[in-house]
């Protein structure tokens, strides 16, 4: 029988919920499909920082290391603001994504057929939503060097540096090639060049390496016009090419097209070696411990996990059928609550799902 090893980081705030959900259909999907899923609990975040003395322990790095894939769910809350920057969970998951090389973060947006009610947009602008935010994980100004504050000055400063080399640009552009090639072939590439020299870099890096492929149709966007069009009308997209900042920032709002925040799922790659899958969404400290979340787009992350990660797309298909199952019945979480619909508990809803496999 195949055999994986998954390291679990359940992080902080509804972390631990939601992963009790995952852990379950994780356990009942192997049996199904005859595989076997190893799971390594860790240490990650703030959790981390109070037992180890740091958000990203070493011990924890190196089992994400030697493991088949990692299912992380969300760091962070606000009782660790005052911290040093370096111990702050979301430094941690920083040095996560660099220990692991994890240029490139995928976060597909597809509206699931029954909550095409639930979005703040109407209905005709997002039913046909179907997009992929390919966005650059470990370098821009997420990462720059110098940073920093200036205190000896009059009024006090701060600064970071966007940058990014033409060998960063290439290997991102590269994967979002390969996923437009296995979707509907088409990119648009989003930075800010009418402004910043880094994205002028990125502009004609970009351009220059999709040029090469006839069966692409590859587009340019400012960054302010893409998150007009993304409201306006997001079904003209297909791949969304962008740095760090601009895809933190962009993906975030395709997410809302989905209906919540809480139904997106991603996948941070490296070339070879493990993937980090984890929901878009963060550790929401205020609904924490109440079992009110939605575990589903930590599950879309399991099935991402799956698919990409282990290569088990029947087990990765039979969890979202089985989501979109429990959706179509009416079935929710409070997030989604439109008012017509059974509202759940976190668990309740991961009960649900669990039964459909
Ligand atoms: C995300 C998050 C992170 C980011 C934070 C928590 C550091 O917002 O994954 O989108 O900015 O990348
Ligand atoms: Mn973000």
């Amino acid at each position: 029988m195949k055999k994986y090893k998954v390291v679990l980081l359940s992080g902080d705030g509804i972390g631990p919920e939601i992963s009790e959900v995952s852990k379950k259909i994780l356990k009942k999907v192997s049996r199904k499909y005859s595989f076997e899923i190893e799971i390594n609990e860790q240490l990650f975040g703030g959790i981390a920082y109070e037992k180890k003395g740091f958000p990203a322990p070493e011990e924890t790095l190196d089992q994400c290391k030697i493991s088949d894939a990692v299912l992380l769910a969300c760091v962070g809350d606000i009782k660790y603001d005052s911290l040093p920057r370096e111990l702050r969970p979301e430094s941690g998951l920083l040095k996560l994504r660099s220990a692991l090389n994890l240029f490139a973060n995928i976060r597909p947006v597809k509206i699931r057929k029954s909550l095409i009610g639930s979005s703040t947009l109407k209905k005709e602008i997002v039913e046909n939503v179907d997009l992929v935010v390919v966005r650059e994980l470990i370098g821009g100004i997420y990462f720059g060097n110098p940073r920093g504050h200036i205190t000896n000055t009059k009024v006090p400063k701060a600064f970071n540096t966007m940058v990014y080399d033409a060998s960063e640009i290439e290997r991102i552009t590269n994967i979002a090639i390969k996923i437009a090639n296995q979707r509907n072939k088409k990119i648009c590439s989003v930075d800010k060049s009418n402004v910043l020299e880094v994205s002028q870099l990125w502009r004609d890096t970009v351009s220059n390496i999709t040029s090469k492929d006839k069966n692409l149709s590859f587009s340019n966007m400012y960054v302010d016009n893409a998150a007009m069009q993304l409201v306006r009308d997001p079904s003209q997209f297909d791949v969304i090419l962008t740095s760090n900042l601009f895809g933190d920032i962009l993906s975030d709002l395709a997410a809302m097209l989905t209906g919540s925040i809480g139904m997106l799922p991603s996948a941070s790659l490296n070339n070879n070696g493990p993937g980090v899958f984890e929901p878009v969404h963060g550790s929401a400290p205020d609904i924490a411990g109440k079992n009110i979340a939605n575990p589903i787009a930590m599950l879309l992350s399991a099935s991402m996990m799956l698919k990409i990660g282990l290569n088990e797309s029947e087990a990765a298909e039979n969890i979202e059928n089985a989501i979109d199952r429990v959706l179509s019945r009416g079935f929710r979480t409070a997030d989604l609550n439109n008012g017509s619909c059974q509202i759940l508990s976190c668990s309740e809803i991961g009960e649900k799902i669990i039964n459909e496999i």
